[in-house]
């Protein structure tokens, strides 16, 4: 069992200066539009994955006007107390530690104390361009294997020296090819490794993906979700090398794991051309609930559940059937924000778990 004891913020986000007590399986956070209910999560969400799920740089997650700021929170796993530190110095370096003994490496913490996230922007993994899908493949193999962060980060490096090398080829600037021999060959490694990881997870996932699917719309509506690489048809040496002429002419790496997509399609078509409102909340829900099955089953304990404002998006039968799913016996932590305490409480008195609320109020 895995379960936040408490956090504690300070200059983060809204936040100044804050400790919630976290003493439940559930717990709903309500408040109006502003107060920060999204802000908690993502703070919970940051003890998980050492950084926000909505903002790039640290910079923004600082207090406006102060420079810096740091995250306590305590898990209870297994029995165990452990304590996670994420600290932003005013230098900007990051700094997170375990039972105060600071990580030489952040990829080393990731996947430790597991969370799934589930929030109203997550549409746009249906609805917008591939690198939403593979952020939402990575956080979740991210957690189950260290190596595959390693690489990813390893790869996304290289990556942009090889294409700042494109560039510097193209501006005349250099004319140093074998350079980009170099750039190639370390690219291979990494590249090859998260191709195969990926195709060979994806064979579990996608059909998971699918039958939740079918158990939230009650059909199946004839969806087909596949893996799209590059990387199927050649190998990533054979592609650099063929490729490399029109890498040249366009001053970037058009080919590899970076370019890699979920495709989703319905009946044939592309699933965010035809998919009704409904439908892509339900692909959306299954793909959440799929990782979050999938952590639990690898893990052996369930991850922290973070659904930020779910009953705006989901109708009262969905969302019932969500919270059956993860907020039973054996299951983990659950965090539910929502503008109405008396909308969480009603459906939590349904399914009779045991909960506590917390009501934020601006200042
Ligand atoms: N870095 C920051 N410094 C100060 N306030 C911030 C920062 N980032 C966000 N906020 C404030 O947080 C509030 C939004 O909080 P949010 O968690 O999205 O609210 P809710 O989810 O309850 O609607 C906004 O008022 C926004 O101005
Ligand atoms: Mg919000």
């Amino acid at each position: 069992m895995l379960s936040l004891k408490y956090i504690s913020l300070l200059q983060y986000k809204n936040y100044l200066k804050e400790t919630f007590s976290f003493d439940k399986q559930v717990i709903g956070i309500y408040g109006n539009n502003g107060v920060g209910k999204t802000n908690l999560l993502d703070a919970i969400y940051y003890l998980s994955f050492t950084r926000s799920y909505f903002y790039k740089s640290d910079l923004q997650n600082v207090h406006h006007g102060q420079s810096g700021f740091r995250i306590e929170g305590e898990f209870d796993a297994g029995g165990q107390d452990q304590k996670v530190i994420c600290i932003l110095r005013e230098t900007g370096k990051k700094e997170v530690s375990l039972n105060n003994e600071m990580y030489q490496r952040l990829s080393a913490h990731i996947g430790r104390f597991p969370s799934v996230i589930i929030t109203p922007d997550d549409a746009r993994i249906i609805t917008e361009g591939s690198d939403e899908r593979r952020r939402y493949a990575d956080a979740l193999l991210c957690q189950l294997d260290p190596q595959y962060l390693q690489y990813l980060i390893e790869y996304n490096r290289l990556l942009q020296q090889r294409n700042n090398l494109l560039r510097a080829l193209a501006d005349r600037v250099t004319h140093d090819k074998i350079l980009l021999d170099v750039f190639d060959a370390q690219l291979l490694v990494p590249g090859a490794y998260i191709f195969v990881r990926r195709q060979d997870f994806f064979r579990e996932l996608l059909p998971a993906i699918k039958a939740i699917y079918q158990y939230i719309a009650g059909s199946d509506d004839d969806l087909e979700l596949s893996y799209q690489s590059d990387l199927s048809h050649f190998s990533f040496a054979e592609l650099l090398h063929k490729t490399r002429d029109r890498d040249m002419l366009l001053q970037r790496t058009h080919m590899g794991i970076h370019k890699d997509d979920i495709e989703l399609r319905l009946k044939g078509q592309q699933f965010k051309n035809i998919a009704s409102q409904g439908q892509r909340k339900s692909l959306l829900f299954a793909m959440k609930l799929a990782e979050y099955d999938v952590l639990k089953t690898t893990k052996g304990f369930a991850p922290l559940i973070l659904l930020d404002d779910v009953f705006e998006k989901l109708d009262a039968t969905r969302m019932h059937q969500l919270l059956e799913r993860v907020c039973s016996p054996g299951n983990g932590q659950l965090f539910i924000t929502d503008t109405h305490g008396n909308r969480i409480r009603e459906h939590l008195e349904e399914l009779s778990v045991d909960y506590s609320m917390i009501g934020l109020s601006g200042r």
